[in-house]
């Protein structure tokens, strides 16, 4: 579904990414899990088509995808949940969740896309005229998945959705990503909560100033005494 090869991403003269590869195969969860500033948003904001490549290759269902634009991107099936939410914090829940079938190719599916997104979040269809900055930081989180959900992805980039969450919530929220995964979407799942990532991945990659320092199945990670003791320590 998504294949990274030896992909460079800088801020100008400052490198955020060195020749990071990795895929996400078709229906599978590949969490990147990795401290503070070791690139992980530059890298779901590069596949997004926010951050330009400086180096590498970036391909969405085997076609070169890379220096496309987001909404290119948004029409091949490609979906971002941002680091933050990034709801329209002024504007109601239904509308900042209009905003997810904005593009053609999903507006025909307003109403059933609606439909689907108020089943799984029920909380949700009751405050739908509610204003969403005045929601509770779980339930934006739950506006931030529903309006991606929305844009009908094949694959789903999601950058650290327990950011300032209760555990409670924290929890809620991987259930529900779990869910969506087993309803047949792709995902890029990137977390500093290790310990939550990895239960729900079958692999997960290490990365770190920049680079990819491991790559395995959660067990193949835990059993590496390095990476375990620098990298898997936190999370709830
Ligand atoms: N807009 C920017 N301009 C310059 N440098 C940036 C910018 N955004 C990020 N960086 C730098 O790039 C590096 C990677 O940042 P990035 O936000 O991708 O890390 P992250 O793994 O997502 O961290 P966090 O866990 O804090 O979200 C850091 O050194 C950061 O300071
Ligand atoms: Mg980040």
């Amino acid at each position: 579904m998504l294949r990274i090869e030896s992909l460079c991403v800088s801020y100008g003269d400052a490198a955020a990414l060195t020749d990071v590869s990795l895929d996400v195969a078709d229906g599978e969860l590949l969490a990147v899990i990795g401290p503070n500033g070791a690139g992980k948003t530059t890298l779901v904001n590069a596949v997004a088509g926010l951050l330009p490549a400086r180096a590498g290759t970036i391909r969405l269902a085997g076609e070169n995808v890379t220096g496309l634009p987001p909404r290119a991107l948004a029409d091949r099936g490609l979906a971002l949940i941002p680091e933050g939410r990034r709801l329209f914090t002024t504007m109601t829940v239904e509308e900042n969740l209009d905003i997810g079938c904005y593009r053609p190719a999903a507006r025909g599916h307003r109403a059933e896309g609606l439909a689907r997104v108020y089943d799984m979040f029920p909380i949700l269809a009751q405050r739908r005229r509610q204003i969403a900055g005045t929601l509770s930081g779980g339930q934006q989180q739950m506006v931030a998945i529903a309006r991606a959900l929305m844009a009908r992805p094949r694959l789903l980039l999601i950058d650290e959705p327990s950011l300032g969450l209760a555990p409670i919530i924290i929890a809620q929220v991987f259930e529900i990503i779990a869910a969506i995964h087993k309803s047949g979407v792709s995902i890029l799942l990137i977390e500093q909560n290790a310990t939550r990532a990895l239960a729900v991945a079958r692999r997960g990659c290490v990365l770190d100033c920049g680079a990819l320092v491991a790559t395995g199945t959660p067990a193949e990670l835990d059993a590496r005494g390095d990476i375990r003791a620098a990298y898997l320590g936190g999370g709830h």
